[in-house]
């Protein structure tokens, strides 16, 4: 195989697959989303910020890129935007459990609302957990299918 083969073999590792991006509307999300579609994969963004996720998704093509409200912390709409995705592709790849939120604990522990204690956890750990679980309820019966989860960070 040359240089070249083994280039565009790499540079469309994705090719054929369908991915859900979690807060795919901006930031690393946004990042993955071009990113995968860059390397053939077709994208289901989803996020609570409509107008940049429906932005975004018209800069990739309707071809490539869905938008589906979703707000990680309502089941009902995880089990939406995964269903979405299988009904738009006939199978999910990947999950890509992204969205986060960290700012409302930025003053620090002491100072930290209850509320915006919850709103974390809420966000960062029963969104994962929901978005793992749905996506694994389409995975398994396929015995295929990547879940990856982004770990949060303190700024
Ligand atoms: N592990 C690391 O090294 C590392 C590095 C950088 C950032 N992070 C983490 O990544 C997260 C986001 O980083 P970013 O820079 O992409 O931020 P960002 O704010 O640009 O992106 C987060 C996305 O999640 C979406 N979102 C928030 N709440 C949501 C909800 N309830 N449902 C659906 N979508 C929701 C937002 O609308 C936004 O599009 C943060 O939690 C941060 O801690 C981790």
């Amino acid at each position: 195989m040359g240089s070249t083969s083994i280039l565009s073999s790499v540079v469309r590792r994705l090719e054929g697959k369908v991915a859900l991006i979690t807060g795919g509307a901006s930031g690393i999300g946004e990042c993955t989303a071009k990113l995968f579609a860059q390397h053939g994969a077709r994208v289901v963004v989803v996020d609570i910020q409509d107008d940049k996720g429906h932005s975004l998704c018209a800069d990739l093509g309707p071809a490539v890129a869905s938008y589906v409200h979703c707000d990680v912390t309502i089941e009902a709409d995880v089990k939406h935007a995964v269903d979405t995705a299988v009904s738009l592709h006939g199978k999910l790849d990947i999950m890509f459990n992204n969205a986060g939120v960290v700012d409302d604990l930025s003053s620090g522990f002491l100072n930290c609302e209850k509320s915006a204690f919850e709103k974390v956890v809420a966000v960062n750990v029963l969104g994962a957990y929901l978005g793992t679980k749905h996506a694994a309820r389409v995975m398994a019966p396929a015995r295929a299918g990547s879940i990856v989860t982004r770990r949060a960070r303190r700024r």
